[in-house]
């Protein structure tokens, strides 16, 4: 991503930092049912494990509702956020949550400014679609090293095969027909993608769905889609790649 595109995302995210609903902020018009949205809370914590010892890294935090989530099971989150303004709201909805043991810092998770094996676990929810692959290289690369060896990584990634990913990326291609490309655009990738660049440090994945917003489907409808990924049995047994992933990876070497 050259510096220019950078910027123009942490400027977006400034602002969208400054959207009143906390929600809308972070992901837009809601239009997860709220089953899902418990389904997905659910799942994260499945995968992450929580042990009350537990030292968090949340990053890519936004306005901070898995930190507030995992902070509850842990001993220490620490929540960053590219950000600053992001990271400031975070760090102000966990103050007023009583999260005291949960602390926010304006990051970059290309380039983190902790030591190797800081953590024992770490998270990074609906965050790389925003990167470019070289950045996704860097930010893996930095999660891996600041994860404590035999430390658990867990992305949570938007697959371009998911029901969603397949009708947004279809309404995006007939948008640059009729109006070209916006300039910022987040990326839909394979589960395959995120994997290959996994492979290093030995992934374990589990899969589940939820629907995203596409200008071209009345709310209703993408909602119904998202709970049928999330609780029908072809989605979930003969269409295993067809989701938004989380992925699980043990740390092997502390990267
Ligand atoms: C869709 S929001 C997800 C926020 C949160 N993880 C969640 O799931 O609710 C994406 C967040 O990633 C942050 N972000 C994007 N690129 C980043 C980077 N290079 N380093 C750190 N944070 C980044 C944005 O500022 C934004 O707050």
């Amino acid at each position: 991503m050259s510096e220019h595109e950078h910027l123009k995302w942490q400027n977006f995210w400034d602002e969208q930092a400054k959207v009143d609903d906390s929600y809308q902020a972070v992901r837009g018009d809601k239009i997860i049912p709220d089953a899902v949205q418990e389904y997905h809370d659910r799942k994260l914590v499945e995968m992450l494990n929580p042990e009350p010892g537990d030292k968090v890294l949340d990053a890519g935090c936004g306005v901070g509702d898995q930190t507030m989530l995992i902070a509850g099971f842990v001993n220490q989150v620490t929540a960053i956020d590219f950000s600053p303004v992001m990271a400031e709201r975070c760090g102000a909805r966990l103050k007023q949550a009583g999260a005291t043991n949960a602390t926010t810092a304006t990051a970059d998770v290309t380039s983190l400014p902790y030591a190797d094996n800081t953590f024992d676990k770490t998270m990074c929810i609906a965050v790389l679609a925003y990167l470019n692959p070289e950045e996704v290289d860097q930010a893996i690369a930095e999660l891996a090293r600041v994860t404590k060896p035999d430390g658990l990584l867990v992305l949570h990634i938007k697959d371009l095969w998911s029901g969603t990913g397949i009708i947004v990326t279809f309404g995006r291609f007939l948008r640059a027909l009729i109006k070209g490309r916006p300039e910022l655009e987040y990326q839909y990738r394979t589960h395959w993608w995120y994997k290959k660049k996994l492979r290093l440090y030995g992934m374990i994945e589990e899969s589940y769905a939820y629907g995203t917003w596409t200008p071209f489907m009345p709310k209703k409808m993408m909602s119904w889609i998202a709970s049928m990924e999330v609780r029908h049995r072809f989605f979930q047994k003969r269409w295993p790649h067809g989701k938004e992933y989380f992925i699980r990876t043990r740390i092997k070497n502390g990267g």
